[in-house]
């Protein structure tokens, strides 16, 4: 039987060409471009100002931005707005997005809670052409990958966050710099959070001293 990521399609024909991110947005809440759409509350699309000089990149959705259609607004984004105020970047010139834009995840064992899933490689390249649209129309100075998801989908599935991660990559496919770290739900999960978090902020610093040049 197939697998829900070998039934996997693409976004591709969904995603008007030319079109600004208002529209861009509109179009990914009627996405079926793969199987993800169906259980998730709605589509989570980038969110920040169309002329920002750095994007940043994520997994997917989590749980309240399934919820709220914001992306970065559950404990992770939290996490996310504390390292980018302390590196001197406001979250507010930023543009935000993820690699795939509905969130999945497994219903718990027992009770309501659903859990987060990584996507599957499928989902991740039928997602792509979002990620490729928003690119096109904000044209960051600086990507930014958070985590191993994200830093695969921008810069080569053989790229690896903990050998590459603070310093600045250039991904041939989207002509763009491009900064990879970890996941900030990596640092609330580390056994070592404040060690975790200290190196975040240190690549972070890196980012905001390339934009400073
Ligand atoms: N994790 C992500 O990668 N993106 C979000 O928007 C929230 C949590």
């Amino acid at each position: 039987m197939a697998t829900t990521a070998s039934r996997t399609s693409s976004a591709a024909p969904f995603v008007p060409e030319g079109a600004d991110l208002a529209a861009l947005r509109r179009a990914a809440a009627g996405c079926r471009g793969c199987e993800l759409y169906k259980p998730a509350t709605q589509t989570v699309f980038g969110a920040g100002p169309a002329d920002a000089r750095l994007m940043l990149v994520g997994e997917q959705p989590g749980d309240v931005e399934d919820r709220q259609g914001e992306p970065f607004v559950g404990p992770a984004g939290r996490l996310l707005d504390k390292a980018l105020d302390e590196a001197d970047l406001a979250r507010e010139g930023v543009y935000l997005t993820n690699a795939v834009k509905h969130f999945k995840f497994v219903p718990a064992e027992r009770g309501k809670r659903r859990i987060h899933k990584t996507p599957a490689r499928g989902e991740i390249a039928a997602c792509l052409p979002w990620l490729r649209a928003e690119l096109a129309q904000v044209r960051p100075a600086l990507v930014v990958c958070l985590g191993a998801t994200a830093a695969k989908a921008v810069l080569g599935n053989s790229f690896k966050v903990s050998e590459r991660r603070g310093q600045v990559e250039h991904a041939e496919d989207y002509d763009v710099d491009v900064i990879a770290t970890v996941h900030p739900s990596a640092v609330l999960r580390a056994p070592d959070r404040d060690e975790a978090y200290q190196g975040f902020l240190a690549d972070l610093r890196v980012v905001r001293s390339h934009l400073g040049k």
